[in-house]
């Protein structure tokens, strides 16, 4: 059976980080549901009509769109080994449906990475992010700064900011996080599955703590 790692926690914990850093070194993909659903949104899709509006109020998409939309992410043939998946499931609706679509493709969850930190914490982390519209890569005006100025390092291309990264959509993330993620840990934990992991160290010594906490 191949192991699915969840990684979970507030906004701006680094799930995305640490999993762009887990996936390659446990040779699977990574899958980051807000990347599909901003995708879907800049592709004007029938699903990204639907997020747009949520992604833009710091609000989750219902349920069964954010289950559509992992489920035709996870059962492409690159997953078949297992994946490393960011940002689902976020409600308890959503963890129930997940463990009955990994039942029926045959996955083993093997643990899901729960990121803490401070909501002080994710207001710098995240006014200050700027992410490559090129090749996705992300960078932090604080704590990981492009060498130069509104431009990645990795192609060149021009940095933007999330339009959802401002200080007013970021507390309304967080409360809606607070509100509906927030309930997984008693769920992951009864099951078994929850790790927590310190996400206020800065990027390498939490995925340190990651790797022990995995035994990789
Ligand atoms: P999503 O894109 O998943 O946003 P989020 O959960 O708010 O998380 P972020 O991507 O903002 O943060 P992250 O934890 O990945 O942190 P990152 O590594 O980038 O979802 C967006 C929207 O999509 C939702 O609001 C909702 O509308 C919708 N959606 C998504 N999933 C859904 C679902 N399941 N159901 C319903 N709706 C859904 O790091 C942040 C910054 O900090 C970066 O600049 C990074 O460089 C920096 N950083 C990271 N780690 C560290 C560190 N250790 N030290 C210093 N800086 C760090």
């Amino acid at each position: 059976m191949a192991d699915v790692f969840v990684l979970a926690g507030p906004p701006g914990s680094g799930k995305g980080t640490q999993a762009k850093l887990l996936a390659p070194k446990l040779g699977v993909p990574h899958i980051s549901l807000g990347d599909l659903l901003r995708e879907a949104v800049r592709n004007r899709t029938r699903v990204g009509e639907i997020a747009k509006g949520y992604l833009d109020a710091g609000k989750l998409v219902p349920d069964q769109v954010a289950i559509d939309v992992a489920e035709e992410a996870v059962t492409k043939k690159e997953c078949k080994n297992g994946f490393v998946i960011d940002g689902f499931p976020r409600t308890l609706e959503q963890a129930v449906l997940f463990d009955k679509l990994l039942g029926k493709l045959k996955f083993n969850l093997k643990k899901v990475l729960y990121i803490d930190i401070s909501l002080n914490v994710i207001l710098q982390r995240l006014t200050g992010r700027r992410s490559c519209s090129g090749c996705g890569a992300v960078f932090n005006l604080q704590f990981n700064p492009p060498r130069k100025e509104g431009t990645c390092d990795e192609c060149g291309g021009p940095l933007r900011q999330r339009h959802d990264d401002t200080e007013e959509v970021i507390k309304v993330r967080y409360d809606v996080y607070r509100e509906q993620t927030t309930p997984l840990i008693k769920y992951y934990s009864k099951a078994g599955k929850l790790v927590q992991i310190d996400g206020s160290k800065p990027v390498n010594d939490v995925f340190k703590d990651v790797s022990e906490a995995i035994g990789i």
